[in-house]
């Protein structure tokens, strides 16, 4: 078991650097499009601030080339200032000796948060001497990043090998949850899939197969699963490139006894229809575009939910950003979180979508992490939580 921050003693006056994933959606003039990454930290903050440690906030937001004046953490230090009164303070610099003497002055229980950490290079190449300066702001190292666990960067690994560290309250829920899941999954196990990193997600179905009991196949990550079925798909992005993978996982479903449901019906467009008005439809002819799955499939997808102990849920069903095709998204939202069952919802689209159809509080579990969620369905373990010392019992 990982040494958590609870384990930590004497917090009073320490530095402690705390890596977040504070990497939120934004538009184009910095307001914040979803919070909950925001939100998920306080516990952690909050209880360094009453232990009156220094708290160093370090995170990235977005993957800037250089400096970007879009990027910068500013608007996230102001929602910070929210939730604590006259406590935090702003660095327009990530390192460097102007930030040691602002975190010399700074308050015990008070809190820095740090320019955008990927504003350096260094930062994504794990450059051991970036990791060095970030170590030499800090007594303590915390990790509670979960979104960013499976990346090897100098603010989320390589600082971590140089400072005592522990993983924040954030950290160890997300892995509680998702480990308990997998391991330990209440029956029927349903796993919903969609969205469009399509490459990404066919290793985690691979595993998924041996885990879940049910999957149901929605999106983009569809119509690879329907090529390899001999399913028309029109002009929708049919991956050819993973078509035989489908195939396979497909057949490995079969020999194993485990259901694979696919969209029966879509929400599409015609190619040559400037003004993309959606109808529904059963079959996918040369010249349609599905972004949306149907009322039949809903309607699947829902009878499996309803029966399920335990969900799982990954990723858009549709072109969950137009709002034509955002209606399947949405609606399975609403069954997820109307159900009886223990679930798990991850990815930012997925996430996004709960949390407006105002029920995000009927959900098991809402997790902050995309591709570290996905690392640990696939199998794997996560290279920054490894790095964390063992608690000592
Ligand atoms: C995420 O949003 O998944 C994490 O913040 C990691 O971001 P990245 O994919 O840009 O490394």
């Amino acid at each position: 078991m990982k040494r958590s921050i609870r384990d930590l003693v004497d917090l009073k006056g320490k530095r402690v650097l705390l890596r977040t994933d504070f990497n939120v959606p934004m538009d184009k003039v910095g307001r914040i499009l979803d919070q909950t990454r925001i939100t998920a930290e306080i516990p952690t903050i909050r209880y360094l601030v009453n232990q009156g440690a220094k708290v160093i906030i370090c995170t990235h937001l977005g993957r800037p080339n250089g400096y970007e004046i879009s990027l910068s953490l500013w608007p996230i230090s102001l929602i910070l200032m929210k939730y604590f009164p006259g406590k935090v303070q702003f660095s327009q610099k990530t390192v460097g000796d102007k930030v040691k003497q602002q975190i010399e002055s700074l308050p015990d229980g008070s809190i820095i948060l740090l320019e955008n950490v990927r504003f350096h290079k260094e930062e994504m190449e794990d450059d051991p001497v970036f990791a060095k300066e970030l170590a030499s702001l800090a007594d303590i190292y915390v990790n509670d990043a979960f979104g960013c666990c499976h990346r090897k960067h100098a603010s989320t690994y390589g600082v971590a090998r140089l400072l005592p560290n522990a993983i924040g309250f954030l950290v160890e829920k997300e892995l509680n949850a998702i480990q308990d899941a997998m391991d330990h999954p209440k029956r029927p196990f349903v796993a919903i899939f969609g969205g469009f990193k399509v490459e990404d997600k066919i290793k985690v179905l691979k595993n998924m197969i041996d885990i879940a009991d049910t999957i149901l196949i929605g999106g983009a990550m569809a119509y690879p699963f329907l090529v390899a079925q001999w399913i028309p798909v029109g002009l929708s992005p049919s991956r050819p490139e993973c078509v035989a993978i489908a195939e396979q996982i497909l057949k490995d479903a079969q020999a194993k006894g485990k259901k694979i449901i696919l969209p029966v019906d879509h929400v599409a467009y015609r190619s040559d229809d400037k003004k993309h008005k959606p109808f529904v439809t059963d079959t996918l002819q040369s010249n349609m575009i599905a972004c949306d799955i149907g009322p039949k499939t809903i309607a699947l997808f829902e009878k499996e939910i309803r029966g399920a102990k335990q969900v799982l849920w990954n990723g858009p069903l549709g072109k969950y950003e137009d709002k034509e095709f955002k209606n399947g998204t949405m609606k399975i939202a609403e069954i997820v979180a109307s159900s009886k069952c223990y679930s798990i919802v991850g990815g930012g689209d997925s996430v996004s979508a709960v949390n407006k159809s105002g029920k995000a509080n009927m959900i098991s579990h809402l997790s902050t992490g995309g591709g570290a969620t996905m690392k640990l369905f696939e199998g794997n373990s996560l290279p920054c939580i490894e790095v964390i010392q063992e608690k000592i019992i």
